[in-house]
């Protein structure tokens, strides 16, 4: 039930963030106010004033129709930092291009696909046919498989996330290499934080909306159409955190696993300051003194 796990993400994650003394404020969540009873853009979270002010993405549930479908890659996750630090993007489709440390500052959203991929595949030191990109599997991304398969590279169409598919591609040994195609801007805010941890790249062109009204509210804002927004335009601040959990069982991450007295998540939990990559496994006791955990 897509629906009703997506409203569990939301409600767990924001009873969460009421333990935590932060002055939080949600900068990218489940929409705005009148449309999101919780974890709305705007939303104060936290214990509020006096403590450490906040920025927070979230996105509870990134993929609800692979979890609906026990596809894999489901995730819930958020980015943090000290205000100001991650881009107020509005809810529009961005025009995206990810790719990892060793093929960073090598690429363009405005060089050819082909062009792209040459450099990516020289960077990396391979044949191009040895590159693989993930895309989203939409009608409107035609060409650009067209453009792939015309320039010899692999492609894997996935039916959702291409936050976690960003993720991926700026960890070695994942067999992605980058990421092509358009997907929500949120979705790419919250890459770019996990991206900057990383030391990867993502480089996002907002599309312009066909709605007059969604497209003035967006410039109010202060997008620029034009721009190619880069990791650092996205998520500028210098004390991120990244945190991922695994819904589903995914390239990265485990999903969540339910077992006799208890329940396993596994996390990727990262910070930038610090330079930290923690992959934490969890186990929680739900049942019972007298329990045996396996490894
Ligand atoms: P949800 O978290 O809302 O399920 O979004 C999943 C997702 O596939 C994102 O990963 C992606 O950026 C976006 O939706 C693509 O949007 P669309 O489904 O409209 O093409």
């Amino acid at each position: 039930d897509r629906k009703h796990s997506d409203a569990l993400a939301v409600e767990s994650m924001r009873m969460a963030m009421e333990t935590v003394p932060m002055d939080g404020a949600i900068v990218i969540g489940e929409g705005e106010r009148d449309e999101a009873p919780m974890l709305y853009i705007g939303e104060k979270v936290g214990m509020g004033p006096g403590h450490l002010q906040v920025d927070i993405a979230v996105d509870p549930l990134e993929g609800t129709n692979l979890c609906a479908t026990g596809a894999p890659n489901a995730i819930a996750v958020l980015a943090a930092s000290e205000r100001g630090g991650l881009l107020y993007a509005p809810d529009l489709y961005m025009e995206k291009l990810v790719v990892g440390p060793t093929a960073k500052g090598k690429v363009s959203l405005d060089a050819t696909v082909g062009d792209n991929l040459n450099a990516i595949a020289k960077a990396l030191d391979r044949k191009v046919t040895e590159i693989t990109v993930v895309v989203l599997d939409r009608p409107r991304h035609d060409q650009l498989v067209a453009d792939i398969r015309q320039a010899g590279a692999r492609i894997q169409l996935i039916g959702d996330g291409d936050l976690s598919a960003a993720i991926a591609a700026a960890v070695s040994g994942t067999n992605v290499h980058a990421v092509m195609g358009i997907g929500g801007a949120p979705e790419g805010v919250i890459s770019a934080a996990a991206l900057k941890c990383l030391n990867g790249e993502i480089q996002g062109r907002l599309k312009v909306d066909t709605n007059t009204a969604s497209r003035e509210k967006a410039e109010a804002m202060g997008v620029d159409f034009g721009r190619i927004y880069r990791t650092e335009d996205l998520a500028p601040g210098q004390h991120i955190v990244f945190a991922a959990c695994g819904v589903t069982k995914g390239n990265l991450l485990e999903g969540v696993r339910m077992f006799g007295h208890g329940i396993r998540t596994s996390t990727l939990l990262l910070t930038y300051a610090s330079r930290q990559v923690r992959f934490v496994d969890t186990v929680f006791v739900t049942s019972g003194e007298n329990v045996t955990v396996r490894f």
